[in-house]
């Protein structure tokens, strides 16, 4: 067939005609109903009514209410034009009794809340993507050691077994887990996520069992779905050294090793890197990973997801002054970084989003195109992207947020560079369908394109999310 002609003045897209757009969320973020139909306590449920852990003492405990509002939230995601929606499953609702020991019980009831969800999605013309972990594990495993133990991914893949069991004839993809790192490093490191722990060898301890987590769950899957895709999703940062020094050099390539080459390695090509290891001797000997661990780690990956939101910049710290920690992750007197006493994180540029954290796109495509080249054939996902502004509903009923649309336009066009420059992207995910309980800062960030009054649970869409519905559709047809 000849090639139809391009109009000169239509704008040649590089995104596919099979590319995914979509949001995403996740369900203690959202759902709320924390002790209804069975469900029983995470460690964001402990954590957070726990006093001083999370801003202005917030809780998950109704946030958008979501489960009771699922059929509402579907029906304006179809509005939206979105064609697909990560949503994650709440560990505690679909195995309420689960121990060290044993899995324990389904609860049907859980899963029939998931069940509706993606009947309502797929009548809606809208694929739903999985995230089995996205950071509510059962408080019961907690009290057994978390991710420190071993048992932890056992019972991990257990439990990815029943979803796929479940709900696998209606779902095509499934992500493991989300941003492992921050599982890891904030809760076990920093302690700003719940279980709120300071500990640097139980940071690595739980970085491995995170791994191990998702090698298990990778192959329990395949054995109920052998055609389910697999993903991973993890917050991998675009590491610059502050100056061209010899020492800076070392810096960033010490934390690209905790937060990228750790969880990329094993998964990717079986193994941990030397650096890592030799850099945090000082703190653990890794005896916690047995013989044939990371064979398992390394079952075969479809999908990697990626989310990014800032870049990072890393120093290294000479002892003089004070050492400077502004790397966005919260304030805490403990560092998230095992062995990093000698690195800091330079205030960076702006402009800023309202988490502070610096904007740069360019961070977007340089991640995009390194896993291109590292890990060619290997197909990739922006899982998360996206940005917290302080919105309000103005006196017209509308919320102007031309910030977020500039964040977000910036951000695609990044996508649309590592496309146009050979990266496999199949999808992109906002961050956030709807404002949501960010984590340790509570209800005070809106990363939502569509905004949630929380005291009435009335969504308004933002210009964004009119924006976003155009742009999808656009792409669509073209
Ligand atoms: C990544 C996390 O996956 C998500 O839960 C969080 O709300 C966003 N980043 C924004 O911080």
């Amino acid at each position: 067939m000849t090639p139809q002609p391009t109009a000169p003045d239509a704008p040649s897209s590089p995104f596919p005609a099979d590319f995914l757009w979509g949001a995403a969320t996740a369900a203690y973020q959202i759902e709320g109903a924390v002790a209804e139909d069975g469900r029983t306590p995470s460690i964001w449920d402990t954590f957070s009514h726990t006093p001083g852990k999370v801003l202005a003492g917030d809780t998950g405990d109704v946030a958008d209410d979501h489960y009771h509002r699922y059929a509402e939230d579907v029906a304006l995601m179809k509005e939206l034009a979105l064609q697909t929606y990560r949503f994650s499953i709440a560990w505690p609702r679909i195995t309420p009794d689960v121990t060290a020991d044993a899995l324990g019980p389904v609860n049907e009831a859980g899963v029939d809340f998931y069940s509706r969800l993606v009947d309502e999605l797929l009548a809606a013309g809208i694929t739903p993507a999985v995230t089995l972990y996205h950071w509510d594990l059962p408080q019961a495993l907690e009290d057994a050691g978390g991710w420190t133990a071993r048992s932890t991914a056992e019972r991990f893949a257990e439990y990815a077994a029943v979803v796929a069991e479940r709900l696998g004839d209606r779902i095509t993809t499934f992500i493991t887990l989300n941003e492992p790192w921050c599982s890891a490093y904030l809760g076990y490191g920093s302690g700003v996520h719940a279980p709120g722990r300071t500990d640097p060898a139980a940071t690595l301890a739980a970085v491995h069992h995170l791994n191990l987590a998702h090698g298990l769950a990778a192959s329990a899957i395949r054995a109920v779905r052998p055609d389910a895709a697999i993903g991973l999703t993890l917050n991998l940062a675009w590491v610059r050294p502050a100056s061209d020094s010899a020492a800076d050099a070392a810096a960033a390539q010490r934390i690209d090793g905790l937060q990228n080459r750790v969880f990329l390695d094993p998964v990717l090509t079986g193994s941990y890197p030397d650096d890592v290891l030799e850099a945090t001797a000082s703190v653990t000997d890794w005896s916690f990973v047995r013989d044939g661990d990371l064979a398992l780690i390394h079952a075969p990956l479809d999908v990697l997801g990626i989310n990014y939101y800032s870049p990072t910049l890393v120093r290294a710290y000479d002892g003089v002054g004070e050492r400077e920690e502004a790397d966005g992750h919260g304030d805490s007197a403990a560092s998230p970084w095992p062995a990093c006493e000698d690195i800091e994180f330079p205030a960076q540029p702006g402009p800023y989003t309202d988490m502070g954290w610096s904007i740069d796109p360019r961070g977007l495509t340089e991640l995009l195109l390194r896993m291109h080249r590292e890990h060619p054939g290997l197909d990739l996902m922006v899982t998360e992207n996206g940005a917290a502004f302080p919105d309000a509903v103005g006196p017209d009923g509308q919320v102007a947020d031309d910030d977020r649309i500039a964040y977000l336009r910036d951000h695609i066009a990044a996508v649309g560079d590592a496309i146009a420059a050979g990266a496999p992207v199949r999808g992109y995910f906002v961050w956030s369908l709807l404002d949501n309980f960010e984590w340790g800062y509570g209800y005070s960030k809106r990363f939502g394109i569509v905004h949630v009054d929380y005291a009435t649970q009335q969504r308004t869409p933002k210009a964004s999310a009119r924006w976003y519905a155009a742009t999808v559709r656009t792409h669509a047809a073209s």
